[in-house]
């Protein structure tokens, strides 16, 4: 379980091998070389990505590097630490620190950065989904946020499990990215592009909470390193009207709906969490029993996990 995959970070692979970057349409030759590094040794069930902690708040060096090489490898890794149901929001705080992770989004559930994800009624959460026990769609976090403060890094830590329920499926958003490039160059054309996909305003009780907002799903950041905004809502998202971008759409749905080995499943249990590069995911509906209410703590970054 500690044997880290080897891998290296698109920074490093470009450095490396001067080839430019791998996600570049017009540069093949970096991306069959990116290509086939990132997929040697690619793990290919979720066991692999665990990796055993003491003190989330104080990872030891091999603890640190099992995690950091799991991360630059397949853009997350889950951890089980021994803090079984303490609810303290500082634990998977003080793991997001060191792993340079400072800057918390501030969404409209989240007190102090930190969102309690569990079942509310009543109050105004109950009318969003993550605030109740129904199944949540692939996506990744934020992609309705404005583009210059998109969400790099997700991390969810559990604090207790449903009875029954509650799982989460996980997929490496550059996997994604190599099956739609596979299947159809054009797909990511398409996809790159500002106007894929469209977030209609949000407007509660005749009020504009947000705006339209327009842009790409996949993205390249400054630092080179490959952005994805996505969601498999049908309602409340306008994909570009053409032919490739609604087959592009298919083929991404189709892709998440198949028995990928490179898509993992996990139910989080007490202690145990998700530090990750905002991949995509979804959650399985839950039931909650008396002893068994559950609930995660959601932090989303608008910085990438250092060093990867
Ligand atoms: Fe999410």
């Amino acid at each position: 379980m500690m044997s880290a995959p080897s891998g290296q970070t698109v920074a490093q692979f470009i450095e490396h091998y001067q080839m430019g970057s791998p996600f570049d349409l017009d540069n093949e030759k970096a991306y069959q070389a990116w290509r086939e590094n990132k997929l040697e040794n690619y793990p290919e069930n979720v066991e692999e990505l665990i990796v055993e902690i003491n003190d989330p708040a104080a990872l030891t060096s091999a603890e640190y590097t099992a995690i950091h090489a799991l991360v630059v490898k397949t853009n997350m890794a889950v951890y089980a630490g021994n803090t079984g149901r303490d609810a303290d929001k500082e634990i998977p705080a003080k793991l997001g620190k060191q792993f340079g992770l400072t800057e918390l989004d501030d969404n409209m559930g989240a007190d102090d950065g930190v969102t309690s994800l569990k079942v509310v009624s009543g109050r105004w959460r109950g009318g969003y989904i993550p605030y109740t026990n129904k199944p949540i769609h692939w996506h990744t976090d934020g992609y309705y946020n404005p583009l210059d403060y998109q969400i790099r890094a997700l991390f969810l830590h559990c604090v207790s499990p449903a009875e029954k329920g509650g799982e989460n499926a996980l997929l490496d958003h550059e996997i994604a990215y190599i099956h739609l490039r596979d299947t159809n160059p054009d797909y990511i054309r398409v996809f790159m592009s500002n106007d894929a996909m469209t977030i209609p305003a949000n407007i509660k009780d005749g009020k504009e909470i947000r705006p339209d907002r327009a842009g790409p799903v996949f993205s390249v950041t400054t630092d080179g390193n490959l952005h994805m905004r996505y969601t498999a809502r049908t309602r409340s998202i306008e994909w570009k009207n053409d032919t490739v971008t609604q087959a592009a759409v298919k083929s991404l749905a189709e892709f998440l709906d198949s028995e990928s080995p490179c898509i993992y499943r996990a139910t989080l249990q007490s202690g145990q969490g998700l530090i990750s590069n905002n991949v995509l995911h979804d959650r399985s509906g839950f039931e909650d029993a008396d002893d068994y209410k559950r609930l995660l703590y959601r932090l989303r970054y608008y910085q990438r996990i250092a060093n990867t």
